[in-house]
């Protein structure tokens, strides 16, 4: 056996999440703003790592992620790049850097050529299925974060669970499946009912993501602070303080890992009706 077999796990792709999806098999997602803990989070055995824009309220001491710019996302994704080795990296487009399609297609190549993202995440419903479309057609892999989007969070009033009653569910199933259509390879899915989550995850061929979605989802993620109980304020009530049961760091994040893979978490008392 090669040096390079013994030492370098093999990494994480789509396809990985895909054959999951495919056998049932849960994954683990977790953000990650910084080298030392991108390297932990990928030796816990998370499948995807994600450069946050939430990095404006849990690194900048921001209210909100709407101040997060291009440059900051570049800046984090390269340090987390250097960490991680078997994970599938995942950057975030802040606020209005997807705007129109040419601003879309230049941010997502600085944050895949410059922070050395391997896919990038935008916050989109009905009207973003173009955008979507245009770099899935460059061949820029995209995750689309539907349910609650905190760029919008000025707009919607709140940080408030998406999709309730007949009408919103809906709209969010048939925006889940433009999104898919127009080449979106992962859907994420933030503070919606868990029984609408488990629908569009069923009905929808890519892995799903959750946050706030209950237990049905194809993966989880929590930001980092959340499971570390470190989050200034308040924990969501969605996320599990993982530290405060294992007594370190490393055994926080196997313990979160394990306890997705396992289904364990998240609990029915983490989703929402
Ligand atoms: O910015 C972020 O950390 C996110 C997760 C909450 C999914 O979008």
């Amino acid at each position: 056996m090669s040096r390079q077999e013994t030492s370098v796990p093999s990494p994480v792709t789509l396809s990985t999440l895909r054959k999951m999806k495919g056998e049932g098999r849960k994954f683990a997602c977790l953000t990650a703003y910084d080298a030392s803990f991108a390297q932990l989070i990928d030796e816990s055995g998370a499948e995807v790592v994600l450069v946050g824009d939430s990095l404006g309220n849990v690194i900048q001491g921001h209210a909100s992620t709407v101040p997060v710019t291009v440059d900051d996302v570049v800046y984090h994704t390269r340090t987390v790049a250097r960490g991680r080795r078997r994970a599938l990296l995942m950057a975030d487009m802040p606020f209005m850097s997807f705007a129109t399609v040419p601003s879309a297609l230049e941010n997502a190549a600085r944050l895949m050529r410059e922070g050395l993202a391997q896919m990038v995440k935008l916050e989109g419903g009905a009207a973003q299925v173009e955008i979507v479309h245009r770099l899935a057609e460059q061949g820029v892999p995209v995750c689309a974060h539907l349910g609650l989007r905190p760029q919008s969070v000025h707009r919607l009033g709140g940080f408030k669970v998406q999709g309730r009653g007949d009408a919103a569910a809906r709209v969010m199933l048939d925006e889940a499946h433009r999104l898919e259509e127009a080449g979106a390879e992962i859907l994420l899915l933030e503070c919606v009912p868990s029984r609408l989550a488990r629908e569009i995850t069923e009905s929808v061929a890519v892995p799903v993501i959750g946050i706030g979605a209950g237990p049905d989802c194809d993966g989880q993620i929590l930001v980092l602070y959340d499971v570390l109980g470190i989050t200034p304020g308040r924990r969501p009530r969605f996320s599990r303080d993982f530290l405060e049961e294992a007594g370190t760091v490393r055994g926080a994040l196997e313990a979160y890992v394990r306890a997705v893979k396992t289904g364990e978490f998240p609990a029915p008392e983490h989703g929402f009706e």
